[in-house]
């Protein structure tokens, strides 16, 4: 049962903005150098999710039909983007970005009854994406994976200094593309979300649990908003300040990206419990033999205390692991996990519920369905 009319094909609604994407970014990855090419574009040439960049083009429809600020001035993108870029690496024989392929073809631009994207919010699209894997890069590092999108870790792939260079590499190009937006106000939220993804990587690394003004279920959600719902709500938010919306408009777009954001990495470390990992495409169980305690693990400690020593050795004597993982199996912590993922998507149904009504928003709604059921 769908809430917000009858069932859209989201990915049709924002057409070729979305299915240009890949071919998008790898333009903007473009360098010189072969290797830096080939090691960097990595994850692009799997089937990625491409969630983020979905929700911010979808969020750029809905919202392009909403009030806008009074006097506000289209970004400037005609004079912008067509612009080569000033500077280029001696290695580099191509422009350093190929910038102009951004050139502002509207007809690339979805255009609907619905609502219209900007060819700036399309890039934001892509930043979003760049950001999201970069971060991945690093992510395998520090985790040890040894696999992602059903294939080879990058860092198993190429070991761990070329996917640290390469995960930098889509940052610095990620952060050439978002300056050439010329909106300090985007700028800003973005390179806010960069230090958000290491502060939530460093809370959850290093836990500070002796914080005596926050309890550890609070912390485990104020490191999953840094690490994972950071970056959704501030591109929901960019997208909005991109297409001039007020400011009513742009806290709703955050709202939704902010408890859209929790509820999937609710799911994500509850999946991280029951799906395996031929079906997740990456390794499960994976976060207890990293000796995190996330909120399946948190919920069953309120039903059995004996797991506080284990959660606060992390999990690393012999036989903890397989003690806590059965725990929580006969506690209701994945249960309490995913009902918390579906109030955070309440809250962001009650947020986008306010836009006016149309397709894009509809498809907003049903994607926080999507997030509550998804298995991978
Ligand atoms: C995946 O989480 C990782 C993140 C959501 C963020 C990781 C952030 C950093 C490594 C900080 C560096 C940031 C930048 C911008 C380079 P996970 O390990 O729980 O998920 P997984 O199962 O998909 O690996
Ligand atoms: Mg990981
Ligand atoms: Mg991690």
């Amino acid at each position: 049962q769908h809430r917000g009319g009858s069932h859209i094909d989201p990915i049709r609604l924002v057409g070729r903005d979305f299915s240009d994407l890949t071919k998008n970014i790898q333009i903007l990855l473009g360098s010189g150098h072969p290797m830096l090419n080939t090691v960097s574009k990595y994850y692009f040439t799997s089937e990625g999710k491409h969630i983020r960049p979905l929700i911010v083009l979808l969020m750029s429809q809905a919202t392009s039909i909403a009030p806008k600020q009074y006097n506000a001035a289209p970004t400037d993108f005609f004079q912008i983007i067509d612009k080569p870029l000033s500077s280029s690496i001696p290695l580099n024989h191509n422009k350093d970005d190929n910038t102009s392929t951004f050139s502002n073809r509207v007809e690339y631009s979805s255009i609907s009854s619905t609502g219209t994207i900007l060819p700036t919010q399309r890039r934001l699209a892509e930043i979003t994406e760049m950001i999201h894997t970069a971060s991945l890069f690093h992510d395998d590092v520090i985790d040890f994976s040894e696999t992602r999108r059903n294939k080879l870790s990058v860092n198993m792939n190429f070991g761990n200094k070329l996917a640290i260079l390469a995960g930098d590499f889509l940052l610095a190009r990620a952060s050439v593309a978002l300056a050439k937006l010329r909106n300090p106000e985007v700028i800003e939220l973005l390179a806010t979300v960069l230090a958000n993804l290491v502060e939530g990587e460093f809370m959850q690394l290093k836990n500070m649990q002796e914080h005596e003004t926050m309890s550890t279920f609070e912390y485990y959600l104020e490191k999953t908003y840094m690490k994972t719902a950071s970056l959704i709500a501030k591109s929901c938010r960019a997208s909005t300040v991109l297409g001039g919306a007020t400011i009513e408009v742009c806290d709703i777009a955050y709202t939704y990206g902010r408890n859209l954001g929790l509820a999937f990495q609710l799911i994500d470390d509850m999946l991280d419990f029951i799906v395996s990992a031929d079906e997740l495409g990456k390794p499960v169980n994976a976060d207890l033999k990293l000796g995190l305690a996330t909120a399946p693990v948190l919920y069953a400690w309120k039903d059995y205390p004996e797991l506080g020593p284990l959660i606060k050795r992390k999990f690393s004597q012999e036989g903890d692991v397989e003690k806590a993982r059965e725990l929580v199996y006969r506690s209701k912590g994945i249960e309490q996990t995913k009902l918390l993922a579906a109030l955070h998507c309440e809250k962001a149904i009650a947020a986008i519920s306010k836009l006016p009504e149309s397709d894009a928003r509809n498809a907003l709604i049903q994607l926080t369905h999507k997030v509550l059921v998804r298995k991978k």
